[in-house]
């Protein structure tokens, strides 16, 4: 059964329990009371009005930024990319230039098939070269059978190397190639690998006489980089038929 309780004359509850809230009552009444009163209506306006300037200013300067800070990291991000593209110009332009010096210099009475003499050739061209192309790992002069001589440089070593067409690469170490003009190696290859497919290179030079070009991206098997050959093609007079070329990897 519930107790039946007498109501007050303001319409609150009154209770005989000692833990009759009326303390509460009272406290929301003045709450209730300062809500309603004009002070605080006054200070909620100035206060909406402040927060709504400080919002209203915060888009104006967020928009202002907003557009300066994404054209400033465009600016940055244009110029960064411009420079990737003027570096790796310079770097083709470079590589262009050394295989065409280097052609040039094979011209007069070069014998494609004479390993010494395209051992001492080789040796020297990337001497000269290799100060100003951080990129080259290979040097070499070859004929339209697809045989090859030149330098590889290899992380310590430079070493001459022959590929030898559908049969195998074998390599000698050249030692102290900064002090020496030639290749100097001992009596045996310091090592001799399987043949590995260049044969792409010299299709490149039959199919492109006289001039310069650079071959699709291959994996080379033995450093297995992502390598780019540029193949600069001696002109072949008429009645001749060997191609000839000089290649850097
Ligand atoms: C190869 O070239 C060297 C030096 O240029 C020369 O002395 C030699 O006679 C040549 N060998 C052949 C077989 O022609
Ligand atoms: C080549 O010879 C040099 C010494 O002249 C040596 O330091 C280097 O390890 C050798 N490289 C190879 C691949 O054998």
């Amino acid at each position: 059964m519930s107790r039946v309780q007498p109501i007050t004359e303001n319409g609150a509850v009154e209770t005989t329990t000692p833990y009759t809230p009326r303390k509460i009552i009272e406290s929301k009444s003045k709450v209730l009371n300062f809500l309603t009163s004009i002070k605080f209506t006054l200070t909620l306006i100035i206060f909406l009005v402040i927060l709504s300037c400080t919002i209203v200013f915060d888009s104006i300067w967020m928009s202002v930024f907003a557009g300066e800070v994404s054209k400033l990291s465009e600016n940055v991000r244009k110029s960064e990319f411009n420079l990737i593209i003027s570096n790796t110009e310079r770097s083709i332009k470079k590589v262009v230039l050394a295989s065409e010096l280097a052609k040039s210099q094979l011209y007069s009475g070069f014998d494609f098939s004479n390993e010494t003499q395209s051992m001492s050739h080789t040796f020297r061209m990337h001497k000269a070269i290799k100060s100003h192309l951080n990129d080259l790992h290979m040097l070499l002069v070859g004929d339209s059978n697809g045989n090859m001589y030149g330098i590889e440089l290899e992380e310590t070593s430079v070493m001459f190397t022959i590929v030898n067409q559908e049969k195998d690469q074998s390599y000698w170490n050249c030692t102290d190639p900064d002090k020496n003009d030639e290749c100097i190696h001992g009596d045996f290859p310091e090592r001799v690998e399987p043949y590995s497919d260049y044969t792409f290179i010299p299709q490149i030079a039959s199919n492109n006489q006289g001039r310069t070009l650079f071959s699709p991206p291959f994996i080379d098997s033995h450093s297995n980089q992502l390598s780019i050959a540029c193949t600069s093609i001696l002109a072949i007079p008429p009645s001749s038929k060997t191609i000839n070329f000089v290649t850097m990897l």
